[in-house]
């Protein structure tokens, strides 16, 4: 009977609506009735959000019905166990504002309590109070100083107030394997923590662990409390949040709590999902699309004026009557690659029309001269493309091939066998380091004479070289002369208005006609292979400009003649090392081609005969040369004001370039 009524009587307890032994378990709070006010919700899909974006405000949510914490016969607080999953999802990554509790109070109510790092819980009147009968643990995300916190990622127990008496950096020790890790509870990520207390022990303990980590046997927070003082006989239990200024979402997605004994375990499984994907993926579209779109429009406008520009480098001009030269046509492109980019290494040296470029055709590997000229006129072009690349089809051993050409705008590049001794000049002045003997010296002679003379007479046209001089003459593997560089000179009188008349040439090779008329005819080209013998069998330039006087080699050469001593005129690099014949044929060869009187001079054809000795060479008196017949244009047309600095005598009388550049730039 008494069994009954204590039956009873306990069922009574039981059913009552303030007291309950507080034993609950949530999976989730769909339908959950907790008591909620400020800022907390039960989403749709079961989640407690207790703080949402809106800053500086408060929010509670409670288990609704007060549960017993003492026996109240002997005044002990009772052993009690939690445990909750969570999340703190910030609208910045890294930046929370305070965070939350997991809290124990008198009441489910606190006015005049603040948001920010007093959690909503207290305020600066109240704060520390013992009459709060206030017991939370903190998982605080900020580091506020006045309340003496140790960083800002730490979990604290607070009893009565914000200044922890307790506190750690969040993180655990996971079961069996040494070490203690740290855990960002800014992470966004779902987190588990547990509150246990031995009401015999008197031991607090709090643990916290990423989810799907078992609890872990070693606490974050173990501290020795006697609650009695602190709980009163019925308590709330629940959570408390708050904002500041950083936006800051926090979440509980389970919770289970149980007063005497193990609060049970959550069912992971069953819990809500956290909506951060969609909150990460959010965050990276609103705020990293406008970078990524940018990063890849930026690729692209790079990507643009990358080919852009590409195609501008290689760009060439080609017009529809160039189709039919089309197989003597060169890509820019591969002209480019074969001088590694016209790079200075590739530099083989630079005249009065351009600079000379060594390189080799990627696919066929042949080796190359690509000469650049700059060419800023249309006029007389097609012309000049169709003479030379009809002369390109001529084939001498004594001519360098021109192999083709390429056109870009206000620029001509053409196309050369590459001749690996280089040209002749650099053998014979200024003590160069490696001079060629007579017999080499005499061969180059005679070579260069049959090209010029295949040039006038050998084929179906009469060809004009217009430069002949040692810096043209090219030099073959085998030491054979090779003239090169014919025809370029036109390029200049083409489009060159005839009433004022701009000479091109090379002072000193040039024939007095020349000056006044600037026709070139084959004498011209004899007048200036004149020179050019002259120029080899005694080493020096045509005009070599000195302080006092200036040389004037064919004067020279004339006056030793004319002492009776045609052979002091020699290159004394020469030695004993030569024939005499040779030498004075070849001398008096170059006075008799440097007659100003055209018709005086020779023709190729004999200037051949002479030299191989068909055709024997009469004493110069008898032929009635005289000093007045050996004049050079240099007295005629040019005043020494035009001549390049004396200083830079290498280069000197290389070239009328002056003239030549005036002609480009202005002249017409
Ligand atoms: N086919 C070639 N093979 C090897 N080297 C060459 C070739 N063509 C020219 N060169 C080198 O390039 C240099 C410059 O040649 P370039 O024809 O531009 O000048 P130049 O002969 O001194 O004067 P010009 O402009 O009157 O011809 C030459 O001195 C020669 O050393
Ligand atoms: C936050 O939640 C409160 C209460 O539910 C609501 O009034 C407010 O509009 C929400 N603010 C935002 C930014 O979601
Ligand atoms: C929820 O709890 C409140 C008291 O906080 C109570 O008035 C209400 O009836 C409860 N609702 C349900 C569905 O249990
Ligand atoms: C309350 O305390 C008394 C005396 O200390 C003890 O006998 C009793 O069992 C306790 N009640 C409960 C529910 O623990
Ligand atoms: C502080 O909080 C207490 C209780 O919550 C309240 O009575 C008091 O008015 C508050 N003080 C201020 C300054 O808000
Ligand atoms: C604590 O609060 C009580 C009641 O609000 C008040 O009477 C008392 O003076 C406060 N104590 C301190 C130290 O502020
Ligand atoms: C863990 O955090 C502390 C500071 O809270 C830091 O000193 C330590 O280097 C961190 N350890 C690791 C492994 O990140
Ligand atoms: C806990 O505090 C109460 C009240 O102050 C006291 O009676 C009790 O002996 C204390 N228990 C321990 C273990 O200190
Ligand atoms: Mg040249």
């Amino acid at each position: 009977m008494l069994f009954v009524i204590a039956l009873a009587v306990s069922l009574l307890v039981n059913t009552a609506p303030t007291h309950e032994t507080g034993d609950f378990t949530y999976n989730g709070f769909r339908s959950a009735n907790l008591s909620l006010d400020g800022l907390a919700v039960v989403t749709g899909n079961g989640l407690l959000r207790l703080t949402n974006e809106t800053e500086q405000k408060v929010s509670h949510a409670f288990y609704p019905n007060p549960i017993t914490f003492k026996n109240s016969s002997s005044g002990a607080v009772y052993s009690f166990s939690t445990t909750f999953v969570f999340a703190i999802i910030p609208a910045y990554p890294r930046m929370g504002s305070p965070g939350f509790t997991f809290v124990i109070a008198p009441r489910r109510e606190f006015p005049g309590a603040l948001p920010g790092h007093f959690f909503g819980l207290f305020n600066q009147t109240n704060d520390g109070n013992a009459t709060n009968h206030i017991f939370a643990v903190e998982f605080d995300t900020i580091l506020n100083n006045e309340v003496s916190d140790i960083n800002d990622n730490h979990v604290g127990i607070d009893v009565n107030g914000l200044v922890s008496v307790k506190s750690f950096p969040a993180g655990y020790t996971e079961n069996n394997i040494p070490g203690f890790r740290n855990l960002s509870l800014v992470s966004g990520k779902a987190m588990q923590g547990w509150v246990d207390y031995d009401g015999v022990q008197k031991q607090i303990r709090v643990t916290l662990a990423p989810i799907n980590v078992d609890k872990p046997t070693t606490p974050l927070l173990s501290l020795s409390l006697n609650l009695s003082q602190i709980f009163k006989e019925t308590m709330y239990v629940g959570f408390s949040s708050s904002t500041g200024t950083f936006l800051t979402t926090h979440y509980i997605l389970g919770w289970s709590f149980k007063v005497n004994g193990q609060a049970h375990r959550l069912d992971l499984s069953q819990l809500p999902r956290l909506p951060h994907m969609k909150k990460q993926i959010s965050i990276l579209l609103t705020t990293g699309l406008p970078f990524i779109c940018l990063f890849f429009l930026s690729i692209l406008v790079f990507a643009m004026v990358y080919a852009i520009r590409k195609r501008r480098k290689f760009a060439e001009v080609l017009e529809d009557w160039e189709r039919d030269y089309s197989p003597h046509r060169f890509k820019y492109k591969d002209l480019y690659v074969a001088t590694k980019g016209f790079r200075d290494q590739e530099l083989l040296g630079a005249g009065g029309f351009g600079r000379v470029y060594k390189g080799v055709l990627p696919t066929s590997k042949t080796e190359i001269a690509v000469k650049r000229v700059s060419h800023e006129s249309r006029q007389g072009m097609r012309q000049f493309i169709a003479e030379i690349v009809s002369i390109g089809r001529l084939r001498h051993r004594n001519i360098v091939t021109l192999l083709g050409y390429c056109r870009r705008k206000g620029e001509l590049l053409l196309v050369y066998d590459y001749m690996p001794n280089g040209s002749l000049d650099k053998y014979l002045y200024n003590q160069p380091k490696v001079t060629l003997n007579w017999s080499q010296r005499f061969r180059v002679i005679k070579g260069v004479a049959y090209g010029l003379y295949y040039l006038h007479e050998g084929w179906e046209q009469v060809v004009i070289h217009r430069d002949i001089k040692a810096s043209n003459i090219l030099l073959d593997s085998e030491l054979n002369g090779r003239l090169g560089d014919f025809g370029l000179a036109k390029l200049y009188d083409h489009g060159t208005d005839p009433q004022s008349t701009h000479v091109v040439g090379t002072l000193g090779y040039m024939a007095p006609e020349n000056t006044r008329t600037a026709r070139a005819t084959t004498s011209t080209d004899v007048y200036a292979f004149g020179a050019f013998l002259l120029e080899v069998a005694c080493g020096r330039r045509p005009i070599e400009v000195q302080e006092e006087d200036d040389v004037i080699l064919v004067e020279w050469v004339f006056s030793c003649w004319d002492k009776g001593d045609i052979l002091e005129a020699r290159d004394p690099n020469l030695g004993t090392d030569f024939v005499a014949k040779e030498v004075e044929l070849v001398l008096q060869l170059g006075l008799l081609c440097s007659q100003s009187h055209p018709t005086a001079r020779p023709r190729m054809r004999q200037v051949v005969q002479y030299l191989e000795g068909d055709l024997a060479l009469e004493e110069l008196s008898s032929l009635g040369i005289s000093k007045s017949g050996l004049q050079f244009a240099y007295h005629e047309g040019f005043s020494k004001s035009i001549m390049p600095d004396p200083s830079s005598s290498d280069k000197a009388f290389s070239q009328i370039s002056s003239v030549a550049n005036s002609v480009l730039s202005g002249g017409r």
